[in-house]
């Protein structure tokens, strides 16, 4: 059979969070995203197109590095209205079956035992769909607001993230054993405390002793995903991620990425394919290749300059506001996402100015673009599978929902045509769909199911 492509939609909870000032644009639903039926609408459309999951990002903090004030974010809704992005979940959960969930939680700024219990809940709502997007955050805003002084050095934070995913794998996967609720009416008995245990863990950043406070979820471990970039974030992905997102604005790009996070993840004791690689792309969908790059063109009308670069500075780390447009972007390292900055300043074809790369970033957060007609699109998502080693895609918008609706009404069909995507689902919980019927939990070369408790 040949390969099959896997596809996640990528939203969070504001107003066009991935395609800056383009709220504004007739067909963008976006400031609905605070009513239930905005999300049950898109939870329902996804698994039409019979998707993996909802990828939900999320920070926790604005975008304020830009002149130092959170202004430019909020006069342009720059991730700003930022809701919480779990609470929608349930009610998308509701009205599905089969679609996957993928909130982004901060391990930088969250408690591992009660993290673990909110996403345990979650698991049981949701028949097993539930998985985690991993992030350690990036904004000084997101610091200040939430105990510290300032942002931690980027090593400290992936530290942190690697003992938290300790602790609450040994919550999940150790606390509580398959049998331990025994449901006994006679003998007045709901659990067996004989098969609850603590697992005391004593760490660097984190002391919890617990019981897990959750029995066994239909997947205990939630799907693990991450988007590491730097050398410590891929190594960070490699041993614990089962799905991967990625920005690559290339397919060489992305063949370099793919080769190195799959040999990082064997030199973990895991194997090439236990990791899934999702690359952003947003697609620009035309009946012709001409109506496509028009409809590019009107796009990139709507966005919002200051937005965008309010947006950049957020993840760069860098202070546009004093940037001449058409100043050239220069190199340098950056406590926020390298690979944000690197795109500008490391691409081996152009040299960027700020104006530009505005441009750029304010659709789908800079992702490449796959423009043309259905099939052109269908071309490109199957050469970047087939040459650059992608399991699927993660699909940004312009409009929401419009461009999920789109790409389920005109590029799904062609992909089910070639044989290369699902007609039907393949199992109950999303990471049987990632990775095949009978995968309901972590396989046991995987760090959760390694995590030694005391007990
Ligand atoms: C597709 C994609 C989505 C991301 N979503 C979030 C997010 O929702 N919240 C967040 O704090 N970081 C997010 N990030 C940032 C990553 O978690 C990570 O910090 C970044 O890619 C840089 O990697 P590094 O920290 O290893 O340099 C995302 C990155 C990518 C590529």
């Amino acid at each position: 059979m040949a390969k099959q492509i896997h596809f996640n939609g990528f939203i969070q909870n504001s107003p066009s969070p991935h395609s800056t000032g383009l709220w504004k644009h007739e067909k963008d639903e976006g400031v609905k995203h605070n009513t239930l039926t905005y999300w049950m609408d898109i939870a329902k459309l996804l698994e039409r197109g019979k998707f993996d999951s909802l990828f939900i990002a999320d920070v926790l903090g604005t975008y304020s590095v830009y002149n130092n004030s959170h202004q430019a974010a909020t006069e342009h809704a720059v991730q700003l209205p930022a809701h919480d992005p779990l609470i929608p979940i349930a009610a998308m959960a509701a009205v599905t079956e089969h679609l996957g969930f993928a909130p982004t939680i901060s391990a930088t700024y969250a408690q591992p035992y009660s993290l673990a219990r909110q996403l345990s809940t979650l698991d049981h709502l949701t028949n097993g769909r539930v998985a985690w997007n991993v992030v350690t955050s990036y904004l000084e805003s997101e610091a200040v607001n939430l105990g510290l002084t300032s942002r931690l050095p980027k090593e400290l934070r992936y530290d942190r993230a690697d003992e938290f995913l300790e602790v609450v794998y040994k919550l999940w996967e150790q606390s509580w054993e398959a049998n331990a609720v025994v449901y006994n009416r006679e003998n007045d008995r709901f659990a067996d405390p004989e098969k609850v245990h603590l697992i005391n863990h004593e760490g660097r950043f984190f002391q919890v002793p617990g019981p897990h406070l959750v029995e066994p979820s239909p997947q205990r471990t939630p799907v693990i995903f991450q988007a590491g970039a730097s050398p410590k974030g891929r190594d960070f992905a490699a041993k614990h991620a089962e799905g991967v997102f990625t920005k690559n604005h290339s397919l060489d790009a992305l063949k370099n990425y793919t080769a190195d996070i799959r040999n990082r993840t064997v030199k973990q004791g895991r194997n090439r394919e236990d990791v899934r690689i999702f690359p952003m792309i947003l697609p620009i969908i035309g009946s012709t290749e001409e109506e496509a790059y028009q409809k590019y063109e009107g796009l990139k009308e709507q966005v919002s300059y200051e937005g965008t670069a309010a947006l950049l500075s957020g993840h760069t780390g860098i202070d546009f506001s004093s940037y001449d447009p058409d100043q050239y972007i220069e190199d340098m390292e950056t406590e926020a996402v390298q690979g944000n900055l690197d795109m500008y300043t490391k691409d081996p074809n152009k040299k960027w100015t700020l104006r530009e790369a505005v441009k750029n970033h304010g659709l789908g957060n800079g992702t490449v673009k796959f423009i043309g007609t259905a099939e052109q699109i269908a071309d490109k998502i199957e050469e970047w599978a087939t040459v650059g080693d992608a399991d699927g895609f993660n699909i940004a918008q312009s409009y929401s929902p419009g461009t999920f609706q789109e790409f389920v009404d005109y590029v799904i069909p062609e992909l089910q045509q070639r044989g290369i995507y699902r007609t039907e689902y393949e199992g109950k919980t999303l990471r049987e769909n990632m990775f095949g019927k009978g995968r309901r939990h972590v396989p046991d070369n995987h760090p959760a199911r390694k995590a030694q408790t005391t007990v």
